[in-house]
Order: structure tokens, then sequence, then C-alpha cells
């Protein structure tokens, strides 16, 4: 029964990839930025992170490991807040595994490696209003799967973002239903279906580009940064039909941001009531500039602004937080052990 789903699995992953070779003929954009081998590339991993988990659930095991957090760091430059981070890690070695997305060539590949002991996922070329964010996400995500079975939830940070609470707190917040099985793990991905902006991002490749796989009806914005269950992380990585869509170039630079539209439209239309459509990561956007929100500089950290941050109108508070200026490292890590990882 296992080989019979591999066969259909296989073949529709050969049908899957006759079909992109032709699209790639038909669409040879300059502005596509996502080569043929680099997609092909992705897709054969995607394929061996599901196979590998169809494999292990025949596996019986008689013993519970303690499920794992998979920190997927989102970066090109320097990781500025990695003091902060090493000290939120420390102590937790076996409740987490950090992935590192990054240009083989920055420095960040070794020293992350070596203090907070990340795995190094070497970077495809990423843009801004590309779907190259996307993959370079489903690529993190399929990595962790592959890399160690006990990643039950999958959380995409960048490095302009900064824990707002203790690992253990985030830990045990999201693992508190000690009896409730893996499939009932929620995802924190926000879900908006009313934002003014929303029919120029859904015609930003033009007018029905998106049909018939994506009406207007269902096409939903959130934030890029998510915490994600495993099971809704398998879906990800072996979705095909909405990603044929958002691959495509847009022709309007200016609303095109795939990220925030792929992860939160696939969810609300597999598994709606499975997410909490909010985001644990806070972010301030009043008076934001150019599509850039807010960013905290060193005179404004201090501990009540860390509390106000917390504050969310989920179930959970905010785990984390963006973006901070460089300069505000000092007075975050002055604080880290009395106000940050107090809670
Ligand atoms: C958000 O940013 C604005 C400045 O753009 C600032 O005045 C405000 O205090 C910030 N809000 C919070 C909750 O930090
Ligand atoms: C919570 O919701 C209220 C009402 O919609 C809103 O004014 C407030 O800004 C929200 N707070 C946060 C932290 O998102």
């Amino acid at each position: 029964m296992f080989s019979s789903s591999t066969l259909v699995y296989s073949l529709s992953l050969f049908l899957s990839l006759s079909l992109l070779s032709f699209l790639f003929f038909l669409s040879s954009s300059r502005r596509d930025i996502l080569s043929p081998a680099d997609e092909l590339d992705d897709l054969k991993l995607f394929h061996r992170a599901a196979v590998s988990s169809n494999n292990r659930r025949l596996i019986s095991v008689s013993h519970t490991p303690p499920p794992k957090i998979a920190f997927l760091f989102l970066t090109n430059s320097d990781l500025t807040f990695l003091p902060l981070w090493e000290r939120f890690f420390q102590g937790h070695e076996h409740l987490y595994n950090a992935y590192i997305h990054a240009d083989p060539s920055s420095r960040i590949s070794t020293l992350l490696s070596s203090t907070i002991n990340a795995k190094f996922i070497p970077a495809k070329k990423t843009a801004r209003a590309s779907p190259s964010l996307i993959s370079a996400e489903r690529r993190l995500i399929a990595r962790a799967i592959l890399d160690d079975p006990n990643n039950l939830y999958f959380a995409l940070v960048s490095q302009h973002c900064v824990p707002l609470h203790s690992f253990a707190y985030i830990h045990n917040h999201l693992f508190s239903a000690r009896s409730s099985p893996q499939s009932h793990h929620q995802s924190f991905v926000e879900i908006l279906s009313d934002e003014p902006f929303l029919p120029k991002r859904y015609a930003a490749r033009g007018v029905d580009a998106m049909m018939p796989e994506i009406s207007f009806q269902d096409f939903r914005v959130g934030s890029q940064f998510f915490v994600m269950a495993k099971r809704h992380a398998l879906m990800v990585i072996k979705e095909r039909k909405l990603w044929r869509k958002f691959r495509l170039p847009c022709v309007d630079d200016g609303s095109c941001y795939p990220e925030e539209h792929y992860f939160p439209t696939l969810l609300s239309l597999e598994d709606p009531e499975g997410c909490s459509r909010f985001t644990l990561t806070r972010v301030n956007w009043t008076g934001s500039v150019g599509g850039h929100p807010h960013t905290y500089g060193a005179n404004e950290v201090s501990p009540r602004l860390i509390r106000s941050l917390r504050r969310s109108n989920s179930s959970l508070d905010y785990f984390f937080a963006r973006k901070f200026s460089p300069e505000s490292l000092r007075g975050l890590m002055e604080i880290a052990d009395d106000v940050i990882f107090r809670d």
C-alpha cells in the first residue's frame, strides 16, 4: 500500500516536472529570478522531505522524545542580535534546532553554526517583489523536516527579529496542551481578508492571472512571519497548485509581495480551523515608510516597551518582535535576563 502511494507520488512529481519545464519555456521572463535548475532542485528536496515523513509514520515509536521547535532564520546579512539569540537558546539544546538560509559566502554561516549550532542551508538568489522568498521559506521547512523528525513547530524569523519571552515560555505555550496529539497543534499564521489593498495585490500578475485556481474571494494576506505546526509544514512543501500561480512574475512590482499571500491563502483554503489567524511576531506599522515598519532605536528600548510589545489580541502573547536597529542591541542585552527572559 505504501509503495503504491510512493508510485503515485513519483508519477505526479514526474508530471509536474514536465509541466514545469513547459511553463519555463512559455515564460522565460527576464524578471523571473527563479532558475529552472533551482526550482528542480527544490522539487527534489520537497519530495525527499515528504517521503521521509511518510516512511517515519510507518515506524511505531515506543517512547516519545521531547518535541522540538525548528527556528528558521531567513537572512542575507549579519545576524545583529546573535548575542541575544545565544542567550535565548542557552540550556535548551535538546528542545530546538536552528537553520539558517544565507549566502554561502557570508560570514554568518560559520558564525551561527559555532554559537547556536545552526545548520546552514545555502541560499539561492532572493529578491523583494519576487516569489523567491516563498521558495527560501519552503526550502528551510523541507530541510528542517528532513533533518529531525522531532521538529514539530517551525518558527520563521529574520535578522531583524528579537525574542520577547524566554525559550521555556515559548516552548511551554506551544506544546502546553500536553495530552493534545500532534494532529491538533495549531498554526500561528496571520490570515486577513479585508485589507483595502487586496484587489491590487490580487491583480499584481494581471487581472485574471490567478484564475481558476485562486478566486479573489479565496485570496488572503498576512504577516510573512509564522509559527507553523508540522502537518501544515508538510502541506506547504507538497503543494503545487497554488505555487504554479504564485511563482508567476508580477506586472505591478508595487503590489507584489507573494510571501505575504501564499501561506495565508493556502492555509485558509486547506485548514482554516487549524490556524489561529494571528501571527506571534509583533510589528509596528504606525508611521511606516516605503513599506518598512517602524524600527526601534536604542533610545526606545525599555522594560516598558518589551511589556507593551508582548500584549496581543490572540490567545497567546507575542513571542517575537521586529524591527530593531543594530544600535538597540546593547539596551536589549542589558534588560535580557531581568525583563525579556523573565516571564
Ligand atoms: C509605533 O511606532 C510609532 C512611531 O512610528 C511610535 O510613536 C509608537 O510608540 C510605536 N508603538 C509601540 C507600541 O511601540
Ligand atoms: C487589538 O484590537 C484592537 C481593536 O481592534 C486594536 O485597536 C488594537 O490595536 C489591537 N492590539 C494589538 C496589539 O494588535
